[in-house]
């Protein structure tokens, strides 16, 4: 029991630890140039997880029908890279860049890219989702994402995340 709580407390200090470099989080939005298939799900996913991790980048991704939103975290430089590919393919169009900060710590730190599509969610989050996206859209330029924005997101992907009833 004692080991276990030790050995909790060390993880959760990890956890804690400050990156050695400032993260750069960028967030964007997009539009599919035609409904995302399962394959180019599958494709994006398979990707984008292992090559996310291996840059040392988390993030998160959610598709809702056409309203596309991904939120990216690392090096800037590394972030920066990925985005000029992102932005090239032609699956999707960009629609607003919303957010380019620089943070002390990451906000995803768990999330080496989790991508969801979101088909199944109890229909008022699905309904915060698409105010907050349409707010997002419409806002000035760099406009903020915040710490509620980011929580109702990873909400919306946990529901995503269960096997429908
Ligand atoms: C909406 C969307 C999100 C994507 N997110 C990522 C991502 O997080 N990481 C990634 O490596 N590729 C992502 N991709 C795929 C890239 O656009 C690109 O296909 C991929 O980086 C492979 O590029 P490469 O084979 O030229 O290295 C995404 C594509 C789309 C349409």
């Amino acid at each position: 029991m004692a080991d276990d709580l030790i050995g909790r407390a060390l993880l959760w200090e990890t956890i804690q630890q400050k990156e050695h470099y400032p993260i750069f989080r960028l967030t964007y939005l997009s539009k599919p140039v035609a409904p995302f298939t399962d394959a180019d799900f599958d494709d994006i996913e398979h990707k984008s997880v292992k090559a996310n991790n291996e840059r040392d980048l988390t993030g998160l991704l959610i598709v809702h029908d056409d309203r596309i939103l991904q939120i990216l975290e690392g090096r800037e430089a590394v972030v920066r890279e990925l985005y000029a590919k992102i932005k090239a393919d032609n699956r999707h169009t960009i629609t607003k860049l919303v957010t380019e900060v620089e943070d002390e710590e990451r906000l995803l730190l768990t999330w080496s890219m989790v991508v969801r599509r979101i088909t199944n969610i109890p229909a008022e989050i699905s309904e915060q989702y698409q105010q907050i996206y349409d707010e997002l859209l419409h806002a000035e330029a760099h406009s903020e994402i915040t710490i509620d924005h980011i929580d109702l997101f990873k909400v919306i992907a946990l529901f995503a995340s269960l096997p429908v009833a």
